[in-house]
C-alpha cells in the first residue's frame, strides 16, 4: 500500500517535471519556480513590465510639482481674521433666511434657544451662550459669526461637520433677520 502511494507521488512529480516544456501557465520555468521558493526572478508575475520600475533606485520619485499640490492648503480658522476678511456671498432673501431658520432650529436651539436668547435646554448644563440678538453679537461681522459656526467659539463646539459653508451663511442671514425684526 505504502509502495503504491510512493510510486504515485513519484509518478506525479516525474510528470510535473517532464511537462516543463509544455506547461506555460504563467510560470517560465517550472523547476526553477518550484526550487526557488522566494519567487525570485523565475516567476513571470514578478517580471511584469509594470512591476519592474518599482525595484529601481528612483522608485519613490516625488510627484511632478505642476501636477500635485506639494504643500497642501492651509485652512484659516481664526475667527478674528475671518471676521475681517470674509464677505457674505449669500443674498439674504426669503429662501436663504427660511433655510437658515430651519438649520438653526435643528442645530443651534439646544443651547441658544428658539428665541435666540441663549436659554436653550442644554444651556443649563453648559456655559450659557450670549443673547444672539444682543448688542455684542450685533456688533460682530457676518464673517465672524460664520467662522464661529464653522470652527467653534471660545467654548462653543465646532459645527463645521454638521453645517456646510452655505448653510452657515444662511444661518448668518437668519440671525441678522432676527436682529432686525426683534429690537432689544
Ligand atoms: C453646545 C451648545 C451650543 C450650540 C449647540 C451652539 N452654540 Fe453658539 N455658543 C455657545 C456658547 C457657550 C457660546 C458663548 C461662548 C463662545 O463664544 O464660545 C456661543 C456663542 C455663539 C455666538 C457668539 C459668538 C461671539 O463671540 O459673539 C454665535 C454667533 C453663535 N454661538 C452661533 C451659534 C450657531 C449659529 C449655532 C448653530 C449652528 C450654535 N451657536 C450652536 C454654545 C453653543
Amino acid at each position: 500500500m505504502l509502495r503504491i502511494g510512493l510510486a504515485m507521488i513519484a509518478a506525479t512529480l516525474l510528470a510535473l517535471l517532464a511537462s516543463t516544456s509544455t506547461v506555460q501557465q504563467g510560470v517560465r520555468d517550472l523547476w526553477q519556480s518550484a526550487t526557488h521558493l522566494p519567487y525570485d526572478k523565475y516567476r513571470d508575475m514578478r517580471l511584469q513590465v509594470l512591476l519592474v520600475p518599482q525595484r529601481s533606485v528612483d522608485a519613490v520619485r516625488l510627484p511632478d510639482t505642476t501636477a500635485v499640490p506639494m504643500t497642501g492648503r492651509q485652512i484659516v480658522t481664526d475667527r478674528e481674521l475671518l471676521g475681517r476678511t470674509l464677505r457674505n456671498p449669500v443674498a439674504a432673501d426669503d429662501s436663504s433666511i427660511a433655510r437658515g431658520e430651519r438649520k438653526f432650529l435643528f442645530t443651534c436651539t439646544p443651547c441658544h434657544g428658539t428665541t435666540l436668547a441663549g436659554n436653550g435646554p442644554a444651556s443649563v448644563e453648559f456655559i450659557p451662550p450670549p443673547d444672539l440678538l444682543g448688542a455684542s453679537v450685533r456688533a460682530r461681522s457676518d464673517g465672524f459669526i460664520w467662522a464661529t459656526i464653522r470652527y467653534g467659539g471660545a467654548v462653543m463646539p465646532v459645527y463645521g461637520a454638521q453645517v456646510t459653508a452655505e448653510e452657515a451663511w444662511n444661518i448668518v442671514n437668519y440671525i441678522r433677520h432676527m436682529q432686525k425684526t426683534n429690537p432689544r
